[in-house]
């Protein structure tokens, strides 16, 4: 899937559920609850040695679901996520490294960044739409305010703190292409195999979604 496109699906859901998933089952049934729900794209973390697996997994089985890898720390595991499929890469952290994979193999990346200076790298490299991390932590909507009067031409995923009580508010802002958050994919849920409640939450995203638009 051409860079171009997976960013543009993650910027017209507005959502994008980061998933830590201990086996592949858990992240075949979490995109099944999340597009039940209505949200057809999903990071899933290379925290865990399932997450790779769930990749594959996923990107051959659910070709609806624009699947990505997360928490890619190097530029080794980049190429190892793409391989299994994934066609979007975020990072906590700018890297030139994992850039440059992303860019060779023509895979969106979403870079986290939390300062000035690194959106100054960020666009440096080619990159406009940003990670915002850790979101809450670094500011939240005061500072993507801040940041979206000198860099009027980036967009930031937040990510990092991200819950219903305020999605609207990261919502708003026209610098917000989307947001990350871990609730609509919540470790305790998917342990517990709580589908349902995985997919209300999806739903209910959605609806603060719609609401913005
Ligand atoms: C991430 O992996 O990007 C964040 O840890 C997700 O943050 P959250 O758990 O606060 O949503």
């Amino acid at each position: 899937m051409p860079a171009a496109t997976s960013i543009a699906a993650i910027a017209i859901q507005r959502l994008l559920p980061v998933a830590v998933v201990e086996s592949v089952n858990q992240g075949v049934d979490l995109a099944d609850a999340l597009a039940r729900g209505g949200i057809t794209v999903l990071e899933v973390t290379l925290r865990t040695d399932a997450g790779l697996a769930a990749i594959a997994e996923i990107s051959s089985s659910r070709p609806e679901m624009v699947v990505g890898a997360g928490t890619v720390l190097t530029a080794k595991a980049a190429e190892r996520a793409i391989a299994a499929g994934a066609t979007f890469v975020v990072s906590p952290g700018l890297d030139a490294g994992i850039v440059q994979v992303c860019v060779t193999h023509g895979v969106a990346v979403l870079p986290g960044v939390c300062t000035p200076s690194e959106v100054l790298q960020a666009l440096r490299l080619g990159l406009s739409v940003l990670k915002f991390f850790p979101a809450e932590q670094m500011g939240g909507v005061a500072t993507l305010k801040a940041l979206s009067s000198v860099f009027a031409e980036v967009s930031f995923v937040p990510t990092g703190g991200v819950t219903p009580a305020n999605l609207a508010a990261y919502l708003a802002l026209t610098n917000v292409a989307a947001c990350g958050s871990s609730w609509l994919a919540e470790t305790a849920l998917l342990r517990a195999g709580d589908l349902d409640e995985l997919e209300r939450r999806a739903r209910a995203a959605c609806i603060q979604v719609e609401a913005t638009r």
